[in-house]
This record gives C-alpha cells, sequence and structure tokens, in this order.
C-alpha cells in the first residue's frame, strides 16, 4: 500500500495483541519509524526487538499511560525527538473492567473511561497541530461493537461509543488539512482481552457468530493499513466493523 515509506507511526497498546498487529503490518509496508507505546514496559520492548529484527523500520519502546495526559506529553515528545513528527497515529490502548451496572464500582468506571476515551484526547491533542501544519496525518480509533450496548460493559460500552463521537467530529474538524480520522469496532478478535469472557459465554457467542470463529489481529492490522495509507484519502469519519459480518 502507498503513503508508509518515509512516515513515522505511533500505536498505542502495541505490545500484544490487536495493537502488535498493526504494528508489525506497519513496519512490513515500510514505515521509516514506529514508536510501540505501552504502559508495560518490558513486553513493549520484546515487541520492538522482534519488529525491529523483521526489517529496516526503526522501532522503539516507549512506557506510557495513555490515560494521563502530562505522560503522554511528555512520552510524545521522546518520540518526535528520536523518530520526527508523528504521521499516523493509532489509538489502540483499551482495558474492560466488566460488571454488571448494579455492582460496577467508580473504580472500574474510571479506569475505563481513562484508559478508552481520555486516550483519545490525550494522544490526538499532542499530535494534531503538526499534522495540521504539515498537512498530513492518519488517525484511526480502535471503538468496539459493544459501543452499542452489552450487558456487563456499560463502561466499555460507554467509551467505544465516545469513541465513534469523537472520531466523526475530529473527522470533519481535520477534513481541510490532508488529516484523515476512522475508527474499527471489531467484534470478538482473538487476543488476552477475550480471556476475561467466561468459556460459557464465548461458546455460545460463536455459536450465534454468522462465521463461527473469532478475528485474527492481522485481519484488524489490514484494516487499519488501508485506513492509514495514502490510498485512503477519501474516506474519513468512518466507523467501520470489523466483525466476521455484521450483526449489530
Ligand atoms: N479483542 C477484541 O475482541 C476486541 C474487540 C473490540 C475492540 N477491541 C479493542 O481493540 C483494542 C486492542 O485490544 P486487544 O484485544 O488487543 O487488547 P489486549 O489486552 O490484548 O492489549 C491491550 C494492550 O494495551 C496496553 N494498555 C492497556 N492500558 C494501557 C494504558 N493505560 N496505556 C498504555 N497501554 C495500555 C496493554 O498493556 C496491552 O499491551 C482495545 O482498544 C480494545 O478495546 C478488542
Amino acid at each position: 500500500m502507498r503513503g508508509f515509506e518515509g512516515r513515522v507511526a505511533v500505536v498505542t497498546g502495541a505490545a500484544q495483541g490487536i495493537g502488535f498487529a498493526i504494528a508489525k503490518r506497519f513496519v512490513e509496508e515500510g514505515v521509516k519509524g514506529l514508536a510501540v507505546v505501552d504502559w508495560n514496559l518490558e513486553q513493549a520492548q520484546k515487541a520492538a526487538d522482534e519488529l525491529n529484527a523483521l526489517g529496516t523500520t526503526q522501532v522503539i519502546a516507549v512506557k506510557c499511560d495513555v490515560g494521563n495526559y502530562e505522560m503522554v506529553e511528555e512520552a510524545f515528545a521522546g518520540i518526535e525527538a528520536e523518530l520526527g513528527p508523528v504521521d499516523l497515529l493509532v489509538n489502540n490502548a483499551g482495558i474492560t473492567r466488566d460488571a454488571i451496572f448494579h455492582k460496577m464500582t467508580f473504580q472500574q468506571w474510571d479506569a475505563v473511561m481513562r484508559v478508552n476515551l481520555y486516550s483519545m484526547f490525550n494522544c490526538c491533542r499532542v499530535v494534531i497541530n503538526g499534522m495540521r501544519q504539515r498537512g498530513y496525518g492518519r488517525i484511526v480509533n480502535l471503538s468496539s461493537t459493544s459501543a452499542y450496548g452489552n450487558p456487563g460493559q456499560a463502561n466499555y460500552s460507554a467509551t467505544k461509543a465516545g469513541v465513534i463521537g469523537f472520531t466523526k467530529t475530529l473527522a470533519r474538524e481535520s477534513a481541510s488539512k490532508g488529516i484523515t480520522v476512522n475508527a474499527i469496532a471489531p467484534d470478538l478478535v482473538k487476543t488476552e482481552m477475550m480471556l476475561a469472557i467466561p468459556e460459557a459465554n464465548m461458546k455460545a457467542a460463536l455459536e450465534r457468530h454468522p462465521m463461527h470463529r473469532l478475528g485474527e489481529p492481522a485481519e484488524v492490522a489490514a484494516l487499519a493499513a488501508y485506513l492509514c495509507s495514502e490510498d485512503c484519502s477519501y474516506v474519513s469519519g468512518t466507523i467501520i466493523n470489523c466483525a466476521g459480518a455484521d450483526c449489530t
């Protein structure tokens, strides 16, 4: 795909799962520099080492809690000093703290808000002015089919629905500056996040699913690569389900 050569990319939550698959795909597409941003530095460093071995991309691991604005400011300043201005940003880091609402604690609510939603403000805010000045940028945010409601996930669903409104608004505000902003809404993808789902619930979900299988992280990464390519020049403010078959 066009638009990766010479570019610098940041993928948050890229130490494992979908984020790692996206980072790997960007390296395969030939980005110049890539930052694996994650709050788990040890795992992020392992991921960066694996990616550095693949090709010519300079890959760095950066420890950062994307829910904390000061940390994000500092981390991105360091990334730009080391790799250059950020052209491609994938806001992928996310967590679940599931509970039925009448048993949900404020801590469960607050943690998910910070990591899944505040991170959108934090990471986009620190790169948007540079992208506007340079007249180019690609932003992809991870939403979820849970945005449309899912019992036990009032906190998570609220953040993933928030991502949709945020994405559509930032896309419109950035459209005249060569910046596209899109979101991916995966359904069930084979990562560690899925381990939190009880086995019986997973079995039932797969029986209901038209493809009767989980998605692969690489399948989400392929979509992210398109949305971050130069070919994706007239698609913005769009939420694309990556769900095997659109069941929402
Ligand atoms: N796996 C799925 O089925 C699925 C479905 C829909 C949406 N999603 C979304 O896709 C994204 C990736 O999910 P995944 O399944 O790969 O998750 P995962 O749990 O496998 O990986 C998430 C990564 O994010 C990192 N992370 C968590 N909080 C962070 C923070 N505050 N700061 C920095 N890094 C942090 C973790 O250390 C981890 O490396 C998430 O936004 C998730 O909500 C996943």
